[in-house]
């Protein structure tokens, strides 16, 4: 099994350990309800790294609506017994005030890489999660921090985050973890009724394809404006944003100059799915 730790003292207790040692340590932080895009990470961790700590803090800080915040899964012991065959070494699980003890006041803002997107879409979001990913960076002092691609805005704003601050750590971006049918994994997938499990499938199956058709040189605007159609057709809510950007600096693109990401989000029911492919400059 896996060791668990709730405090930062404990945990810092453990690190100072291995740090005398000289081990190399990787955090994954994570907001639990694990899947395999999650072990994927801690795979990748554990080839990278001696140690590696995974942290569950389901943040408030980054939800917009106590009511998602209320429906996120919780599956605490589930998520350890899946940690324990990889080999992980601890995991991080904090409660809400040790996290946010009585009278915390900071926020870690970042501008440029937040703004459009899921940083237009949720207002405050990209806070939440700069902040809070600033305190496991310094609380569990790894050298190595894995991040999904599925969260492709999220990823560019914590690279972001550790050179502005001038954390020492190398933020690691892996690829985005799909089921068969090519829906991207996520822990909000479990809400999604099976109807709706079959309807999910059109954005990862609509995102690839105008994705290749840009890539060969088809017209953006009219390619994203076909997919849009071709996605609400298919019984999504509405499609709140689709649009390319530039990989390396997500500037909007207009036509594809260089490599691009072909991003998404998308309302079906009561969940919000994203995703993102690659579309390449040739
Ligand atoms: P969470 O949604 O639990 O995701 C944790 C990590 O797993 C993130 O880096 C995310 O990009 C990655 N991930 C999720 N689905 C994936 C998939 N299908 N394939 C590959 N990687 C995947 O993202 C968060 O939590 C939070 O915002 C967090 C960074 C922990 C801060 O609270």
């Amino acid at each position: 099994s896996v060791p668990i730790v709730r405090t930062v003292f404990d945990l810092r207790r453990i690190v100072a350990e291995w740090r005398a040692a000289g081990e190399k340590i990787a955090v994954v932080p994570t907001m639990g309800a694990l899947h395999d895009g999650h072990l994927s990470l801690v795979r990748a961790a554990l080839t990278g790294a001696d140690r590696v700590i995974v942290t569950l803090f389901v943040n408030p800080k980054q939800f917009n609506s106590a009511a998602d915040l209320a429906a996120y899964p919780r599956t605490e012991v589930e998520d350890a017994a899946k940690l324990a065959p990889l080999g992980a070494d601890l995991l991080f699980c904090p409660d809400g005030d040790e996290m946010y003890p009585a009278g915390f006041a900071t926020t870690i803002s970042i501008t440029g890489v937040t703004e459009g997107l899921c940083g237009a879409q949720r207002p405050g979001h990209f806070d939440g999660v700069a902040t809070v990913v600033a305190k496991l960076f310094l609380q569990t002092q790894a050298d190595l921090a894995y991040f999904g691609e599925k969260d492709f805005q999220q990823l560019h704003v914590v690279k972001r985050l550790a050179a502005d601050l001038n954390i020492p750590i190398d933020v690691i971006g892996c690829p985005t973890i799909r089921e068969e049918n090519g829906l991207a994994m996520s822990s909000r997938n479990m809400r999604l009724s099976d109807t709706e499990r079959k309807t999910a499938i059109v954005l990862a199956a609509t995102l690839m394809e105008s994705a290749t058709r840009i890539a060969v040189g088809a017209p953006v605007e009219v390619t994203l404006s076909e997919a849009r159609d071709r996605i609400l057709s298919a019984g999504f809510q509405s499609v709140e944003y689709l649009e390319l950007r530039a990989e390396d600096d997500l500037a909007p693109l207009s036509d594809l100059e260089r490599n691009g990401r072909l991003l998404v989000a998308a309302q079906l029911g009561e969940t919000r799915l994203i995703d993102n492919v690659q579309v390449p400059f040739q």
